[in-house]
């Protein structure tokens, strides 16, 4: 797998009509009942992808999906499982159940996030921002490397903001249950 970055943007010269064909390929996409995930999912699928809809909330996922399919997406090319980045317990089972049903994954959209949120800790004790954005897609893609070695010229986007320029990373926040010091 390569790994590049895009550090910067602009001009914007690049269209989604520019995505091959992308029927066979199989993506997640995190955060995928809403916004940017389910417009990434709505663009994947209509170039031919199945895509595993990766939502905190089932009931929403799937009420996308049926948009979705209202729209003329194929049913079997979408399918809804349950993903809360902020509990790496459900990190590892969502994994799992991919590990369970498929023979390789191509594309892994990282895009679920939040911002500006008040003072949380998720199930493990981390920073919820920290939590969700980063650690755990961090854990899902490790956890996902084994599938995603095995697919056809894989991919993994994470989408984060270029607000984190401006953050200044206390080390509190990478510790659990903010006990520890900043070393
Ligand atoms: N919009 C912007 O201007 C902008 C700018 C810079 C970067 N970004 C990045 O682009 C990505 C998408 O942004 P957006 O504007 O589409 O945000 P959004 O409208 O707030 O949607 C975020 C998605 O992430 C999901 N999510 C939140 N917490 C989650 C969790 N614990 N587990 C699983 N999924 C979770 C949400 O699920 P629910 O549907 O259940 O709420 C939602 O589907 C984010 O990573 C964001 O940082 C956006």
């Amino acid at each position: 797998m390569r790994t590049s970055a895009a550090t910067s943007v602009g001009p914007y010269t690049w269209s989604s009509q520019q995505i091959p064909d992308l029927a066979g390929r199989t993506a997640v996409v995190t955060g995928a009942s809403s916004s940017l995930g389910l417009q990434v999912t709505q663009t994947l699928a209509e170039h031919g992808a199945t895509v595993v809809m990766a939502v905190r909330n089932t009931d929403k996922g799937e009420a996308a999906r049926q948009r979705l399919t209202g729209l003329g997406i194929g049913p079997n090319q979408l399918q809804v499982l349950r993903l809360d980045l902020m509990d790496l317990s459900s990190v590892r089972l969502l994994a799992q159940q991919l590990s369970d049903q498929l023979p390789a994954l191509d594309l892994l959209i990282a895009n679920g996030g939040i911002s500006s949120q008040p003072h949380q800790l998720s199930a493990q004790g981390l920073e919820s921002q920290v939590a969700t954005n980063h650690v755990g897609h961090f854990a899902l893609t490790g956890l996902l490397l084994g599938l995603l070695e095995a697919g056809h010229d894989p991919r993994v986007v994470t989408v984060a903001s270029a607000l984190y320029r401006r953050a200044r990373l206390d080390g509190w926040c990478l510790s659990p249950r903010g006990a520890a010091s900043a070393s």
